[in-house]
């Protein structure tokens, strides 16, 4: 019995997250909250949560409406790093977490092959930012490894021109999805279904590939 337990005890449990996109740290604190407690439950030896943002403008002109503008605004006027700092020391176990100020394009490719536990996808929602972290986590995904994408919903315009214009002129949002996240879902994992009720997508993946 001792000698199974040491067994156990030998094989450590450390888990990375990645999470892209983190704003102003409200995802990146859950992540860091739970990691501790079941490191201190004893579930885990240790959590490492990733946050990958560049913390600039992003948006463009092209959204009007008055969050999106919001966003920017606080972009450009760089509160939000504070912000995101500030959350993270009153809500989260701030040692367990790290801010790489970068696109996540280019953060990606430093992390080794199978090296992230869980990656959370919650950037850019443009088509072709989310196209690029989708194909990064099949390479740096470990195999048991967790992808969640967020704003994943059902392609919800009839005129699929409408979609297309989209697409091409970047819109967010539009009619209840996000069209670029959707195409990019759809894109990359092309025989999968995506949820329609939460909006959020989750696939494990197994040696060679992500479940269906
Ligand atoms: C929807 S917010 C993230 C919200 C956050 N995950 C939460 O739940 O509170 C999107 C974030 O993506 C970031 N972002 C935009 N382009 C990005 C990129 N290329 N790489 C990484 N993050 C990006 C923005 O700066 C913004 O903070």
């Amino acid at each position: 019995m001792r000698h199974l337990a040491e067994i156990r005890k030998k094989k450590r449990r450390d888990i990375r997250v990645i999470e892209i996109g983190s704003w102003v740290g409200a995802s990146t604190c859950i992540w860091s909250y739970i990691g501790q407690i079941s490191v201190n439950l004893g579930y885990l030896d240790s959590v490492e949560v990733i946050a990958i943002d560049p913390l600039e403008p992003y948006l463009g002109y092209i959204h009007r409406e008055d969050h999106y503008k919001a966003m920017e605004s606080a972009l450009e006027q760089k509160t939000v790093e504070q912000s995101f700092y500030d959350n993270i020391r009153k809500f989260a176990y701030a040692p367990n977490v790290r801010l790489v100020k970068l696109p996540s394009d280019e953060a990606l490719p430093h992390f080794a092959s199978k090296s992230v536990d869980i990656l959370y996808v919650d950037g850019s929602h443009f088509y072709e930012n989310v196209k690029r972290d989708l194909i990064h986590s099949k390479r740096i995904c470990k195999n048991g490894g967790l992808l969640i994408c967020d704003d994943v919903e059902k392609l919800k315009v009839d005129d699929y021109e409408l979609h297309l214009q989209a697409l091409s002129k970047r819109i967010d949002y539009l009619n209840g999805y996000h069209p670029g996240v959707t195409q990019a879902v759809k894109d990359v994992f092309p025989f999968s279904g995506t949820s329609d009720i939460s909006g959020m997508y989750a696939k494990k993946k197994y040696s060679f590939f992500f479940e269906l």
